[in-house]
């Protein structure tokens, strides 16, 4: 309270003409002394500030409230008023320095905190954000999210209105480039991306070398990033540095590359786990077309894809081919900033996409309808979630704090595809999850709301899809949004290297200890220590080995239970 007065004063002396001409703009931090006002027994534990120019007065209330501590002199410091009011005025309470820092796009500069030096400190504040929740790291012009409203736009145009209209290879011109192509444009664009959707043979010849039960999403990762050995020119350590940053020739030819063979990769991928040999590209087809082709083609005759189907998929890599600076795009442009070549980056990004809090999560979802089974279930599921025994897959997001709007369309287009492959029966469980939650306080109060992986791992399940195949299934269209990320961060003339900052939270200097001397406890006497190497055994013992006898220098495991 006491307080809050103070900083109302303040304000207003901040704003008042009368002081303003006492306020030395070299230092602005003026500091003034108070007495306590002790004339009046109903002021007894006020001070009062007195305007000499005007004699207006105000009365301050004393620093402790409950009368506890003494009434001394209050020292205080009156702020000038800003020239503008779009700027943020920190006054560093350790060398009494102010400092004006301008607003632009609602963000300041984080560089400016470094110039805040406290006494004795050679290097200034440090802006510690732990999981970047509310850093921004670029100026982006390529998709724009309003979390609150529920509002997903691709370069202007709202994400439900290119659902409709609009086909993948467009808005992957349109992320990459900055606009919808015209038709001569989008014939060259497309014609490119289709001839370009053959893989090296040896990349293929590698793919085969995985295991028979390697996760599909494992194996293109790895198929991603062996791609840029196959491609020297593309290899900024053997063509030059810079090569990305000054060709757009280089940035286009590998846009390309890698646009019509991720697709490849991927349908190599599921050919590859469920044991049939890989199949060669149509480029005749659309590219979803050519898509389902290299999935599902056998050895019939003028095979064609399902168009709804193609449609459908066309529409769901519209809906995930960018979502600004989520974490895979986000690790796209922290591994693009070292000007590596763009098939390492992706195989980065694609890693980063693989976690069950991002794009593994419409398998994480699959996975927990497929456990809670049925409708029946569900409340009992909630009950451990709200326990935090559990975590709702498919709900929450860091930037939605309303319905995700590719969620909405998600949904309608699951009712389209189950009508081709037929009712998915746990999209009952589904929609009685999400009944239930979106009614329920723990989740209402933390604005937590189905978002895009809730149900298109329903959509993919009634197309056939295994389970494990869901985040290729991202991979693939993400791949445009992470190369117009790489695209604009790398032309950005001012670009650096990306290089956090930590707080070093560790020891201090010491002086390394002679292992005789150590007296830290012994890990084997506490297998549960996790903070340094238990002596668990990390190798699985056969029975044949355990009943073996031998000498060696390390001690012999027990045999697992
Ligand atoms: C997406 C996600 C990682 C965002 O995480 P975040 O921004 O760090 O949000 P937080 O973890 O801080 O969540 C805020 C609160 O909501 C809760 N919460 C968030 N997502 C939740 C979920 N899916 N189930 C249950 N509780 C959840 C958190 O426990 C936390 O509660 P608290 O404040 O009482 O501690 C998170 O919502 C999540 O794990 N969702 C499930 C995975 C998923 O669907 N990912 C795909 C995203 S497109």
């Amino acid at each position: 309270m006491a307080q809050r007065r103070i900083s109302a004063i303040l304000n207003h002396l901040a704003g008042s003409d009368d002081l303003n001409h006492e306020i030395n703009y070299e230092n602005p931090a003026e500091r003034y002394n108070l007495r306590p006002n002790l004339t009046s027994a109903e002021t007894k534990h006020q001070l009062v500030l007195t305007d000499n120019k005007s004699g207006q007065k105000w009365n301050l209330p004393a620093p402790d409230a409950n009368n506890n501590g003494p009434i001394s002199p209050v020292q205080f410091i009156v702020l000038p008023k800003s020239k503008t009011t779009n700027s943020l005025t920190v006054l560093d309470n350790r060398t009494g320095k102010l400092y004006e820092i301008a607003i632009e796009d609602d963000t300041i500069p984080a560089l400016k905190f470094k110039t805040m030096l406290g006494p004795n400190k050679k290097e200034g504040i440090r802006v510690y954000d732990p999981a970047y929740q509310n850093t921004a790291v670029a100026r982006s012009k390529i998709t724009e999210i309003d979390g609150e409203a529920g509002v997903l736009r691709y370069r202007g145009y709202p994400i439900e209105e290119l659902a409709e209209k609009s086909n993948y290879l467009e808005v992957s011109y349109l992320l990459i480039f900055g606009e919808l192509p015209n038709k001569v444009q989008y014939e060259r664009w497309s014609n490119e991306i289709m001839h370009h959707t053959y893989i090296h043979i040896r990349v293929m010849e590698l793919m085969k070398s995985f295991n028979y039960d390697a996760h599909p999403m494992g194996m293109f990762i790895s198929s991603i990033s062996a791609m840029s050995t196959y491609h020297p020119e593309a290899n900024p350590a053997l063509a030059g540095n810079d090569m990305y940053k000054v060709s757009a020739t280089a940035r286009t030819k590998q846009i390309v590359r890698l646009l019509g063979k991720v697709p490849t990769v991927a349908a190599c991928c599921y050919r590859h786990r469920i044991g049939r040999p890989y199949n060669y590209p149509q480029s005749n087809l659309g590219y979803c077309e050519n898509f389902l082709y290299m999935l599902d083609h056998l050895s019939e005759e003028n095979y064609m894809p399902n168009a709804k189907l193609a449609r459908a998929l066309d529409v769901l890599f519209i809906l995930h081919a960018d979502h600004e600076l989520n974490c895979s795009t986000a690790a796209m442009r922290h591994i693009g900033s070292t000007l590596v070549d763009p098939y390492s980056a992706v195989a980065g990004a694609a890693s980063a996409l693989y976690g069950p809090l991002h794009g593994g999560a419409n398998e994480a979802v699959l996975r927990m309808l497929e456990e809670i089974g049925k409708p029946e279930n569900v409340t009992e599921f909630l009950e451990q979630v709200k326990q935090r025994k559990r975590r709702l897959m498919g709900f929450g997001h860091r930037i939605y704090k309303n319905y995700d709007p590719r969620a909405r369309i998600i949904r309608q287009v699951a009712y389209e595809v189950f009508e081709i492959c037929g009712r998915e029966p746990l999209i009952e469980v589904a929609i009685e999850l999400e009944r239930i939650a979106l009614s329920d306080d723990y989740f209402v109060k933390r604005k937590l709301y189905p978002n895009v992986d809730f149900y298109s791992g329903l959509i993919y399940k009634s197309m056939g899809f295994p389970t494990d195949f869901f985040p290729v299934l991202f991979a693939i269209p993400r791949v445009s949004g992470w190369l117009a990320h790489w695209v604009e961060s790398i032309t950005n003339p001012a670009a650096k290297i990306w290089r956090p900052r930590q707080v070093y939270v560790g020891e201090g200097k010491r002086s390394y200890v002679p292992m005789e001397h150590r007296s830290l406890p012994d890990p084997t006497e506490n297998d549960n220590n996790d903070n340094g190497f238990n002596m668990e055994i990390h190798y699985d013992l056969s029975k044949r080995s355990a009943a073996a006898t031998y000498e060696g220098k390390y001690r012999k495991p027990e045999l697992k239970a």
